[in-house]
């Protein structure tokens, strides 16, 4: 089988090697077999953009992240990684640096659109997200969360906006909040093909039910259902499960009571992967902080130092200078 990063791996190394070469010549010009050891860097340089080319068409074909691959990623121990996007840049960031997955969320409906729940995105707003994650992707696996109202009525009005989502968008899967009583509805987007990803414990479309953002399941009677339900999911043939804010212990035996992944928030790390909306990790939504979330950047703080510093350049006639304009 061919192994990209190993081919990788060697371009670099050629480059290294041309860049020893050349770096050794520059230091020791005297020395004689200098001058054809340059000329084998060079060469070696052309083999090594050749590889680089040949990687880099390939990479793009093999490396695609598949939803069997993830149920593999969890047959060996390899933890999975998913971020939210919600934008063709974001996503083209967050896709470069290597994520496995990028969750089109309904969370875009507090995070994008200012609203205090996830109830009020639209079918139609989901899918202008999704696909303009969909144009930045060459590698993750793109999944989209069904919106509220789309899916609950019945099994086929989960199709029809399944369908429409995976149409109108080019996403990859598409998430569903629920448990037992929503396996119709799986099973029947699973039969036109349709990946599903399942999420149990806090769902926040129900957050008007539970009341509260709270830890979910900590009783034994929530716990035990949520317990059967994923295996529900699973049997209904979701190819993974978001748990969302339960107790670790409980998320730990939910990962290893199913075969599919179980990728967590606030769940633990006994789980098969993690997930976090990109905007908290990135420090961009100071007000919200959970326990669960660990801050990668201050985004927040050194974009408001960018902007402050853009007003005053303005008012104070420094931007743009003469470099700066035509
Ligand atoms: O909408 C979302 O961002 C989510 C994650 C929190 C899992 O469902």
């Amino acid at each position: 089988m061919f192994h990209a990063y190993g081919l990788m791996f060697l371009t670099d190394s050629i480059s290294a090697l041309c860049a020893g070469i050349q770096y050794n010549q520059f230091k020791s010009p005297k020395l004689p077999f200098l001058s054809e050891l340059q000329i084998n860097s060079v060469i070696l340089q052309k083999i090594a953009n050749q590889f680089n080319h040949f990687y880099m068409s390939v990479h793009k074909e093999v490396k695609k992240v598949t939803t069997h691959q993830l149920q593999e990623m969890k047959r060996r121990g390899e933890k999975i990684s998913m971020l939210t996007a919600y934008d063709y840049t974001m996503a083209k960031i967050i896709d470069h640096a290597g994520i496995d997955v990028i969750l089109v969320g309904d969370s875009a409906s507090n995070v994008m659109a200012g609203y205090e729940t996830t109830l009020p995105i639209t079918l139609d707003h989901m899918i202008y997200h999704a696909s303009s994650v969909v144009r930045a992707v060459d590698r993750a696996l793109v999944v989209v969360d069904l919106p509220f109202g789309s899916y609950q009525g019945n099994s086929k009005e989960a199709l029809t906006s399944a369908i429409k989502v995976m149409k109108e968008s080019g996403g990859h899967a598409i998430k569903m909040e629920g448990g037992r009583e929503i396996k119709d509805s799986i099973e029947r987007i699973l039969s036109a093909g349709i990946p599903v990803m399942g999420h149990l414990g806090l769902t926040p479309q129900s957050i008007y039910k539970f009341g509260t953002y709270t830890v979910r399941a900590k009783e034994e009677e929530e716990a035990q259902r949520l317990l059967e339900d994923a295996k529900i999911l699973e049997e209904s043939g979701c190819f993974a499960l978001v748990l969302e804010k339960i107790p670790a212990k409980l998320a730990e035996q939910v990962a290893k009571s199913i075969t599919i992944p179980v990728i967590g928030i606030g769940a633990g790390g006994g789980v098969d992967g993690q997930v976090l909306v990109t905007h908290d990790m990135l420090g961009m939504t100071h007000e919200f902080s959970p326990r669960f979330l660990r801050r990668y950047a201050s985004l927040y703080d050194s974009m408001t130092g960018a902007f402050q510093q853009y007003i005053k350049d303005v008012k104070s006639r420094d931007f743009p200078n003469e470099n700066e304009q035509y």
